[in-house]
């Protein structure tokens, strides 16, 4: 039997459908809410509120479960490839060996962008945060290859897109040091290519240093997908109008921009540096979180969904002492962080709150160790978010009956008034 939930109204008694998900989550289905009562519900900022039903991403924030596809995030990290996780999340299932191979060619084919695109850059001023480069460059490429409806066009642009977003997030970051734009390798991988891109010069050999690709290819891993966060869910509600594909991820990069959601990985290393030239001083850091007028946050720590702890900085804490041991890199912001978790944690205030490190906490120190500039970290993130919004993207557009996603609000403002000429205002 189908399972409800009652709702009581003024005078109205309401049957709510009750939709359970496979892992057991429970959604009281309000969409005839409206309809039948006139009344709407209120949850600002969506913490309540299940806008779909996805089958890409499961997160248990409570057990600081994280699974693609069903897959758990720690083996996934340990074991596959980037573009493997990629085929993952947008068509549901791991590629078999000759399916990896084809999408291995298909994303090596299309790395090249139109000449014409490196103009754009030219028009940019240097000092150009590379995130402005990377949004407006994924929206031009729809210029280019404009969509049409069909299946196989849309997957055609799926992969150009996947190919070409690390093609153009190297040429940002080459435009802002002044550097010759460098053509990928068509015997590179995936990531192995992008690197290429990113630092070498036409002028001597360069190297892939192999610690280098595996570290890069578990945090991209790490940031693959995360259900109905900020940028996806502006990805989706841009896709719902019917926007294209590179229009709707194009927003996506931008709201990943901010500091509160992607842009923290910038802002944590920023913030470890302050922390680091005031002398260390970690508990008064701490404590500048708890007054209301500071509006101090500690960067990296905090999240929405985890509240206990989030499996994917557990991860890099330890990937970020291998792989600076590796690499034979002494980064004392590694120590700072460390430090800082550790008053942290220990806080009366954190524990109340169950605040723990995120993932961009220890993310930015190994990028650092690795050789990318902080005004590009949250470049990378986008790199490593995009499979998870085009599964998103193609999720919702191949879902039968999707609508164009359109909140309703409470009104507060004046009631109806009276026109005031211009004289008597
Ligand atoms: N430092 C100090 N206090 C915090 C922090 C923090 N980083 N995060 C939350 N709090 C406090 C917050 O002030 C509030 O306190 P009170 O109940 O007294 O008002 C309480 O904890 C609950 O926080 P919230 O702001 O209601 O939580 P939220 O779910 O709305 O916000 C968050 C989640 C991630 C935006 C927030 O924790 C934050 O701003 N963290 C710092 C930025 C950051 O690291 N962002 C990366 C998120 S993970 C990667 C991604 O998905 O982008």
């Amino acid at each position: 039997m189908t399972k409800t939930a009652t709702l009581d109204l003024d005078d109205k008694k309401l049957e709510l459908p009750i939709t359970v998900g496979s892992e057991g989550e429970v959604g009281i289905d309000i969409s005839k809410l409206r309809s039948q009562t006139g009344a709407i519900t209120l949850d600002p900022s969506f913490a309540n509120t299940g806008a779909c039903e996805s089958a890409i991403t499961y997160i248990d924030g409570e057990r600081g479960i994280l699974r693609y596809r069903g897959y758990d995030i720690a083996t996934l990290a340990e074991q596959a490839t980037f573009p493997e996780v990629a085929f993952l999340l947008i068509y549901g299932r791991l590629p078999a060996a000759a399916e990896r191979a084809e999408f291995r060619e298909r994303l090596t084919r299309h790395t090249l962008v139109h000449e014409d695109m490196k103009l754009f850059f030219t028009g940019l001023p240097h000092s150009a945060h590379p995130m402005v480069s990377l949004s407006a460059m994924i929206a031009a490429l729809s210029a280019y290859y404009p969509e049409h409806d069909t299946p196989e066009e849309i997957d055609q642009n799926i992969i150009r897109l996947l190919a070409k977003a690390k093609t153009l997030a190297a040429l940002a970051y080459k435009k802002s040091i002044g550097q010759p734009f460098m053509y990928p390798r068509n015997d590179f991988s995936y990531l192995e290519n992008f690197l290429y891109m990113m630092f070498s010069v036409p002028c001597e050999p360069y190297h892939v240093d192999p610690v280098v690709e595996r570290a890069l290819t578990k945090l991209l891993i790490l940031h693959a997908d995360h259900e109905q966060n900020c940028s996806t869910t502006t990805v989706r509600t841009v896709g719902s109008s019917g926007a294209n594909l590179y229009a709707s991820i194009s927003s996506g990069v931008s709201a990943l921009w901010g500091r509160l959601h992607g842009g923290a990985n910038q802002a944590v290393i920023e913030m470890l540096e302050t922390i680091q030239n005031d002398g260390a001083n970690y508990q008064k850091y701490v404590d500048l979180t708890k007054s209301k007028e500071s509006n101090f946050k500690l960067m990296g720590f905090g999240h929405r969904v985890y509240k206990n702890f989030d499996p994917r900085a557990l991860i890099l804490k330890q990937a970020a002492d291998e792989v600076l041991g590796k690499l034979g890199v002494n980064d004392p912001l590694l120590e700072i962080a460390k430090q800082l978790e550790e008053v942290a944690l220990a806080d009366s205030y954190f524990i109340e709150r169950k605040l723990y490190p995120n993932v961009d906490f220890y993310s930015g120190v190994i990028y650092r160790a690795i050789g990318i500039p902080t005004d590009m970290f949250t470049v990378m993130f986008a790199l490593g978010r995009l499979p998870g919004w085009i599964a998103h993207w193609l999720e919702q557009r191949n879902t039968p009956g999707t609508r164009i996603s359109r909140p309703r609000q409470i009104y507060t403002g004046e009631t109806a008034r009276d026109w005031l000429p211009l004289e008597e205002r």
